[in-house]
């Protein structure tokens, strides 16, 4: 940022801003701080530190520091995080892959409980804060939130009109990360036509190519400073998160900067309240009676892993409902697998995950086994309503997974009542949205969208998507709450955490080999074979020879759709290889005495194998029973809740009483039916102030200039209102009695509710103990006349 431009901006923020005050800087611009910490005034209390490397957090925590201010640092991965409790940092910020500019590839609520866990200092949430996440934040025990692209359309945001306007039709699928193949990944607004956003792409993939990595990031750097911006969205690259979908919404309720803050301040501590009271992960909760088990747990469906009937026993037994992934089997496999797993689970209950998907000849073949076997429960992913209704016909109950905010208004119409909600940290294919974000939307569509007449204990709604513990299970009962208090279902489905289950391997779901690269994961990558199609799993080899391949066929002519199928082909039997440790025969199908699979050693596994995994890996590293892991996740849960330290009261009551904040005006001058009227005819210089209008009186027959007239006026000019037109019924009076009530009452009901109007507060729940109004009348009144 232009030095001058920042200082101007400071020097206005410590002019009007109130309160506690702080900057953000950026680590990498060593010039612009120091000429902002040279000349800081005395109120800017903190400073934030924006880093990208870990080497980069000490200088600049150390000038902070210097100029005697607070530093907190932002950062996007544990490294930063630890970096800044070594140079002193007050609090970092766990800034998540959902927000808007520099992210990483951890989301908010991943980064938080990884940060929580593994350093001293307070930490903050970033990126997908909202209404019902920011309780989540609070109950996994974060210090605080950081709202940004949240807060874009309320009435304070100097956004443009053209801004605006697409932030508001935002459902959150519309941001992108670009940079990843760099390695330095950047969330921008993405639609087609937007030349900055397709220029950057292009930049990025010609920079991933080039050969030194300092040179790399710089040249990446400039592009970005070239492309960003704020007051052109078809020219600029907005910078906002997937979150910026929570600000219509936010602005249309809350109105304010403050109506929002405060909002979300007092939702975070209803939340977890409530979901002190209601546990809602408990054993025996409702979606546990609802299931037959013995917690409101769920194993999601997992290729070529949940494929054994040993492993589903293990589930159930663990008083968890295990799904089979019957993926892309054929009868005879599926036959087989729902056979010995119906003998084996005999009355416990259990379900099979289909791909709503695969073609439609598969997807028949498959049906048509499950049918006969007839499982109490089926999960559809990529599915459809109708799909999900052929089942339950069957006396199958279906869930579906559900991706968007839109598709859940068109499924809850269509008479869809089971839900999973599952966020782009899970492991395998991953979906646009982050579970906090995902989560957020979906509970309200939820409470907005389902039908006030219909029954809620219906509907079953399944999270998923970076839940594995007990403190990652209390956020989400902190996220479900509104939807229990509602009397609506909930659990949670977990797929990666299995992965670390002593029973995963003795079933023979995976082999030790997939289990302890499992353990000693420390991130996870992506990979993308094109838009919308992406697989979560362990940086091996594969991944490696996966990425550079992606590079290579970015260089070509390829279209998108030759280099997704390319690079699908490069994935095929690579799961097997990892979970099983199995790989096709080559001359399978040539010659008769080959096998279908042979053993592949560790070493191949490890080199060849496509290891699916969720983030959430990066956070596990030992090996549990199923016994202790569901545990964890429901009474630990519960556990982790009641020992969150609540204020007594609602959360404003510790707020200083004292102070007064004028936030909405109304008026009704001469020339001016509003304030903003008002204020135009200050600036304008209007003159308001008429002859008398005849419609008042005749001033003809009083007015004498000769001030010494007996019974005259020598003044025939005043400041007039204009007619004002009254709704009684508006404010319940019946029209008959304003003949009798004073004009000024009624003038004063209009002003009244332009001010309540001007605060937001006409469409606002607000709080009507700690606000007034100051009402002021000036001028006669006996002429005013109501009719
Ligand atoms: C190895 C692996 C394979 C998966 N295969 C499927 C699948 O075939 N069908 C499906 O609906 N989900 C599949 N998933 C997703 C899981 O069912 C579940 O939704 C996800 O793992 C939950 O997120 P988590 O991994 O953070 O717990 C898979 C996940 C993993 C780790």
């Amino acid at each position: 940022m232009d030095p001058i431009l920042a200082i101007a901006a400071i020097d206005r923020l410590a002019t009007f801003g109130r309160g506690r005050l702080g900057v953000l800087l950026d680590a990498d611009d060593s010039e612009l701080r120091s000429t902002v910490l040279a000349t800081l005034p005395e109120s800017i209390e903190f400073v934030c530190i924006a880093a990208r490397s870990p080497e980069a957090v000490a200088p600049a925590v150390a000038d902070v520091l210097a100029a005697r201010r607070r530093a907190f640092v932002v950062a996007t991965s544990e490294e930063i995080g630890r970096a800044a409790e070594v140079a002193g940092a007050e609090a970092v910020i766990a800034k998540g892959h959902e927000a808007g500019g520099w992210i990483g590839e951890e989301s908010s609520f991943v980064l938080l409980q990884r940060l929580i866990g593994r350093l001293r200092l307070p930490v903050w949430a970033w990126g997908g804060v909202g209404l019902h996440t920011a309780a989540a934040c609070f109950a996994g025990g974060a210090a605080g939130v950081v709202l940004d692209s949240q807060l874009a359309l309320t009435r304070e945001s100097p956004l443009g009109k053209a801004a605006r306007q697409r932030i508001r039709s935002m459902d959150g699928s519309e941001t992108a990360s670009l940079g990843g193949d760099l390695g330095a990944q950047f969330r921008v607004y993405v639609r087609p036509g937007i030349a900055a956003v397709d220029d950057l792409r292009a930049a990025a993939t010609a920079i991933a190519v080039a050969e030194d990595r300092t040179q790399k990031l710089e040249r990446w750097r400039s592009e970005l400073l070239r492309a960003v911006g704020w007051s052109d969205p078809d020219r600029q690259a907005l910078a906002i998160g997937q979150d910026a979908v929570f600000a219509a919404h936010l602005a249309d309720r809350f109105v304010t900067v403050g109506g929002v803050v405060g909002a979300i301040q007092a939702g975070a501590i209803d939340h977890a309240r409530a979901a002190q009271l209601e546990s809602p992960l408990v054993e025996g909760s409702s979606l546990s009676i609802s299931h037959g088990t013995r917690y409101p747990i769920v194993q999601g469906p997992m290729t070529r892993v949940s494929d054994r009937a040993e492993f589903a026993a293990a589930v159930a037994s663990a008083g968890a409902l295990p799904f089979l992934a019957l993926a892309l089997m054929r009868a005879d496999e599926v036959e087989t697998l729902l056979d010995e797993t119906a003998r084996l689970l005999a009355d416990r209950p259990w379900g099979v995950g289909v791909l709503g998907f695969v073609p439609a000849a598969l997807r028949a073949e498959q049906l048509e086994v499950i049918r006969r076997y007839r499982p109490p429960f089926a999960l559809i992913a990529g599915g459809r309503p109708d799909q999900a209704r052929s089942l339950e016909a069957d006396g199958i109950a279906t869930y579906l997974h559900v991706p968007s905010p839109g598709l859940l208004t068109l499924y809850l119409a269509d008479g869809a009542r089971r839900f999973v909600f599952e966020g782009r940290e899970c492991g395998g294919h991953v979906g646009p949205r982050t579970s906090f974000v995902l989560w957020d939307t979906m509970v309200r569509g939820l409470l907005a969208d389902f039908p006030a007449k219909a029954d809620p204990t219906e509907v079953h709604v399944l999270f998923a998507g970076g839940i594995h513990d007990a403190q990652s299970a209390a956020m989400v009962a902190a996220i479900a709450a509104p939807l229990v208090a509602r009397g609506m279902r909930v659990g949670v489905l977990l797929g990666t955490a299995y992965l670390f289950t002593e029973e995963a391997v003795a079933s023979t779901a995976i082999t030790p080999g997939f289990q302890s690269a499992a353990v000693s994961c420390v991130d996870t990558v992506l990979l993308e074979s094109g838009p919308g199609h992406a697989t979560r799993c362990l940086p091996t080899p594969f991944a490696d020879d996966f990425i550079g391949e992606r590079l290579a066929l970015l260089q070509t002519t390829a279209s998108s759709e030759e280099i997704r199928n390319r690079l699908e082909e490069l994935n095929i039997g690579r799961l097997r290889i990892a979970s099983k440790g199995v790989d096709r025969h080559p001359d399978y199908g040539r010659d008769p005495a080959a096998p279908k699979l042979i053993e592949v050693d560790a070493d191949e596994q490890r080199a060849r194998g496509m290891y699916m995994i969720g983030q959430v890996a990066a956070l596990r590293n030992e090996v549990i029973s199923m016994a202790t892991l569901h545990a964890n996740v429901s009474s630990g849960s519960a556990e982790a809740l009641r020992q969150l330290a609540l204020p007594d009261g609602p959360a404003e009551a510790a707020q200083p009483p004292a102070q007064i904040a004028i936030v909405g005006m109304g008026s009704i001058l001469p020339g001016a039916s509003d304030s903003a009227t008002f204020w135009a005819n200050i600036v304008d210089k209007v003159d308001a102030v008429t002859e008398i209008p005849a419609s008042r009186w005749d001033w003809r027959q009083y007015y004498d200039p000769d001030r010494s007239a007996p019974d005259k006026i020598y003044s025939k000019w005043g400041g007039f209102i204009d007619d004002v037109p009254f709704d009684p019924v508006e404010f319940g009076m019946p029209p008959r009695s304003l003949q009798s009530i004073e004009p000024f009452q009624l003038l004063g009901l209009l002003v009244v509710k332009a001010a309540l109007a001007d605060a937001g507060y006409a469409t606002r729940p607000f709080n009507r103990e700690r606000t007034s109004v100051v009402l002021g009348a000036g001028g006669g009144g006996a002429d005013l006349t109501a009719g």
